[in-house]
């Protein structure tokens, strides 16, 4: 197993861009659908890397995407969907639908290779929409998977210089006095997004990965409120953080539904009442160890103070 060309959905976001980059160092070739291309304009200029507008849902364009590919990576993945029972709509269109369809359109294809990206904690009788329907969506992608030799990764939380995690909850500390923590004590297990990116590499070349299912997750388990302190503390903004009461979280995660951008979503709050941990390490054949939240994060933000100072001049002299 070498596969130099690959075919990855999702390959525009925050982790399929770390395993683009990867591949392409490797020299691989890469196409990477995307609904607009403008949002994958930082791959572009990657040599060996093809970025196509189409869409992926419809069944010919995804069989000619697949055409001609040693291996297919599935990415895509929704935080926030419409409700219904055990998913809605949506979810079931990205989560379900479409890792069936790839596998399908990856078997016809006569693909040997099929990663995809679950998470941790999906169950089919897990407290989410989100959860339930990645559960779904491993199975769904077995059953259509025939001969193509499938392996599926269920990460935590995942964090990185681009991340909208904890960047986000420093940031939200640079504005507000305060942060009001629906669900504060739930447990995550933060991985690096370069960690998980190499799991993904190694795992393609790697027989002893077919057929099997990977927890990711990172050295130490947090509190959401401990990662939350982490992120105001290490970028120069600590705020006081305090922890909501379920139903005024509920409430305002309600009220966040209604922006075009949801922040939080009932249905995240659904996930945090699992723990996002594992006492699974990684497993020795993806050849990774590692790193923790402080020694890539606390650097980077810390970076942010002279930068964000230098940016707030600019503004203020208007240029
Ligand atoms: N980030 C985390 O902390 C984390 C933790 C656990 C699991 N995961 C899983 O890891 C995967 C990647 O996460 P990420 O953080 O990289 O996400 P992301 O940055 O939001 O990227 C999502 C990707 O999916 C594509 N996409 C989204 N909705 C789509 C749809 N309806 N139809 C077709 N393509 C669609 C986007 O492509 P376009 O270019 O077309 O927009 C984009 O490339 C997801 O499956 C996620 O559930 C992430």
């Amino acid at each position: 197993m070498n596969p130099r060309n690959l075919l990855v959905i999702g390959g525009s976001g925050f982790v399929g861009s770390a395993i683009v980059r990867r591949l392409a160092a490797q020299g691989r070739r890469v196409v990477v659908p995307t609904r607009r291309r403008e949002r994958a304009k930082h791959l572009i200029l990657l040599p060996t890397v093809d970025v196509v507008e189409a869409d992926v849902h419809d069944e010919a364009a995804l069989g000619a995407l697949a055409a001609g590919k040693d291996a297919v990576i599935n990415l895509v993945g929704i935080l926030h969907g419409d409700r219904g029972e055990p998913y809605g709509e949506q979810f079931r269109r990205a989560h379900v639908e479409l890792p069936r369809r790839i596998a399908t359109a990856a078997a016809a294809a006569g693909v040997a290779r099929l990663l995809h990206m679950s998470a941790l904690g999906a169950t089919a009788r897990a407290p989410s929409m989100y959860l339930r329907s990645k559960a779904a969506g491993e199975l769904a992608l077995r059953e259509a998977a025939g001969n193509v030799a499938w392996t599926i990764f269920r990460p935590s939380v995942i964090f990185g210089r681009d991340d909208r995690f904890i960047n986000l909850f420093a940031q939200m500390q640079r504005f507000l006095p305060l942060v009001a923590l629906g669900r504060a004590e739930a447990r995550l297990q933060p991985v690096h997004v370069e960690d998980v990116a190499a799991a993904f590499v190694h795992a393609l070349d790697r027989p002893a990965c077919a057929g099997r299912t990977y927890d990711l997750a990172g050295p130490r388990a947090y509190t959401l409120r401990e990662l939350v302190a982490f992120a105001g503390r290490e970028s120069g903004h600590p705020r006081p953080v305090i922890g909501l009461p379920d139903a005024l979280a509920y409430l305002q995660a309600f009220a966040m539904e209604f922006s075009p951008w949801p922040l939080l979503s009932r249905d995240n709050l659904d996930s945090l009442g699992v723990p996002s941990t594992s006492a699974e390490p990684f497993a020795p054949e993806l050849g990774v160890t590692p790193v923790s939240l402080e020694s890539v994060m606390a650097p980077l933000l810390a970076h942010r103070l002279p930068r964000e100072r230098y940016m707030q001049l600019r503004d203020r002299a208007g240029r």
